[in-house]
């Protein structure tokens, strides 16, 4: 955005806040975009004229020809999802040769991350997180528990089939123990990731040297992140969040570049809130008007079709996510899902019995019983889908922008008013 060299998108709810509409735009100025976590759990959805993407591990930007497309070592690269995306893409006449890279550091989701997820949600003690399925959990367990498979070790032919029959082995026993009802090919498996392994090997690169030296040309770039601020591993609402690290510090890591090589944070949040799965949502309406604003806003998972739920736009959580971030800016989407509410609240700060607090606090129970401290705004009653001027805006619309803006101390950069390239605003400060 604007003279900033390397810009990292990062999502500030609970995820689905629009992260792959806002890359797309931006992707028009830029050379490289790369995702720094995360996995196919991501559900980024781009519209290109009539057409509809959602991308998993494939970054937004690969809908902009030429640009160069990455994945980092933050990301746990699921390679059979990853070449049906691929193919998907070609079949739809996306020209990819030359395009992708994806780091040798990377570590490998394999199937049988996806049943341990399973495994994992059904015994767990205390009920299910409501993961995507998709293996996260368990392929970034074996990254930190240092037994898991990386891109680099593919190369050999001998060591890739020797790690692989190691892996199989122990996740046979572990299922086993966890009374999995299914067995676990482990033919298939084997045989699927030697073959995959000649695909992915030309791919493999360093990502972190290739970011470097093309901003050492005056290349553009940027760090596309998945998930949310609220589903981070270490700043969301423990334990019910994904398991990396998705704020912005984690883009650096994530790609292998130093911090210092950012530039700029653009904070992407949705005009009212959503979350997919369980947990505390501290803003979250009552079943009429969550079924009203469902239907208004699509509100359905792009990776696993869920309903999401929904709630008013929580000031705190934004804040939150500015400080955690060190956001530098600002995307707002789907302002035009509310253009039919009357009044539109946000909350402030929320209250637990007689204290009142305007920090997101840590402890994930106590979050489960606050009473949110709301403000209530006039809504503008008018479509907004048209704009493409901060000028066309109603009032009613900018007043609750600017109280946005307020609340998180960071200045608006982009408004997002529908699903289409072109519904976009920038704002003079970009
Ligand atoms: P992501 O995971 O953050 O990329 O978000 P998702 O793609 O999962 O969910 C966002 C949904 O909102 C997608 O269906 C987008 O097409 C849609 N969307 C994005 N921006 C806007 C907007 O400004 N208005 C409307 N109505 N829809 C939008
Ligand atoms: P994008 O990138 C919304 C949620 C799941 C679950 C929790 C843990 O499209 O914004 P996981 O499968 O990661 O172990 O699930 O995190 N979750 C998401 N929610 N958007 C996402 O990605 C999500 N990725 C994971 O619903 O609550
Ligand atoms: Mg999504």
């Amino acid at each position: 955005m604007g003279s900033q060299r390397c810009t990292v998108v990062v999502g500030c709810q609970w995820g689905d806040e629009g992260k792959g509409k806002v890359v797309d735009v931006l992707a028009e100025s830029v050379d490289i975009v790369a995702r720094y976590q995360g996995g196919a759990n991501a559900g980024h959805t781009v519209h290109v004229g009539d057409e509809e993407f959602v991308l998993h591990q494939i970054p937004a930007g690969i809908l902009h020809p030429q640009r160069r497309c990455l994945l980092g070592n933050g990301v746990v690269l699921d390679l059979e999802y990853f070449f049906e995306e691929y193919d998907a893409l070609v079949r739809r006449g996306v020209d990819l040769e030359g395009r992708i890279g994806v780091s040798q550091r990377a570590h490998l989701l394999l199937p049988y991350h996806r049943l341990l997820d399973r495994v994992s949600e059904e015994d767990r003690a205390g009920g299910p997180i409501g993961t995507t399925g998709r293996g996260i959990g368990p392929a970034y367990e074996d990254k930190v528990g240092r037994r898991g498979i990386r891109v680099a070790d593919l190369a050999d032919r001998r060591r890739t089939s020797e790690l692989l029959d190691g892996a199989l082995e122990r996740v046979d026993r572990q299922l086993r123990d966890g009374h999995l009802r299914e067995p676990l090919e482990r033919v298939r498996v084997r045989d699927q990731v030697l073959a995959l392994r000649e695909r992915i090997l030309p791919l493999a690169v360093d990502t972190g040297l290739e970011i470097v030296e093309a901003l050492a040309c005056g290349r553009r770039v940027l760090l596309e992140g998945a998930q949310g601020t609220a589903l981070d591993l270490d700043h969301g609402t423990y334990p019910f969040v994904t398991s990396s690290n998705t704020t912005a510090a984690a883009a650096a890591t994530g790609v292998g570049i130093g911090p210092t090589f950012v530039d700029a944070v653009v904070g992407v949040v949705k005009a009212y809130t959503t979350r997919v799965g369980h947990g505390p949502l501290p803003t979250e309406f009552e079943a009429e008007l969550g079924d009203r604003v469902r239907e208004l806003g699509s509100e359905y998972g792009a990776t696993t079709g869920r309903p999401r739920r929904c709630g008013w736009f929580d000031a705190v959580v934004a804040r939150y996510a500015a400080r955690v971030n060190g956001l530098t800016g600002l995307a707002v989407t789907k302002l035009d899902v509310l253009d039919t509410l009357p009044e539109i609240r946000i909350a402030t700060a929320y209250r637990t019995g007689e204290e009142r607090c305007t920090e997101f606090p840590a402890n994930t129970t106590s979050l489960a019983d606050v009473e949110p401290v709301y403000e209530t705004l006039p809504g503008w009653l008018t479509p907004l889908g048209g704009a493409r001027q901060l000028e066309e805006l109603p009032p009613a619309a900018r007043r609750y922008l600017a109280r946005i803006e307020e609340a998180t101390s960071a200045p608006i950069r982009m408004i997002s008013v529908g699903t289409r390239r072109e519904q976009v605003i920038f704002t003079k400060l970009q």
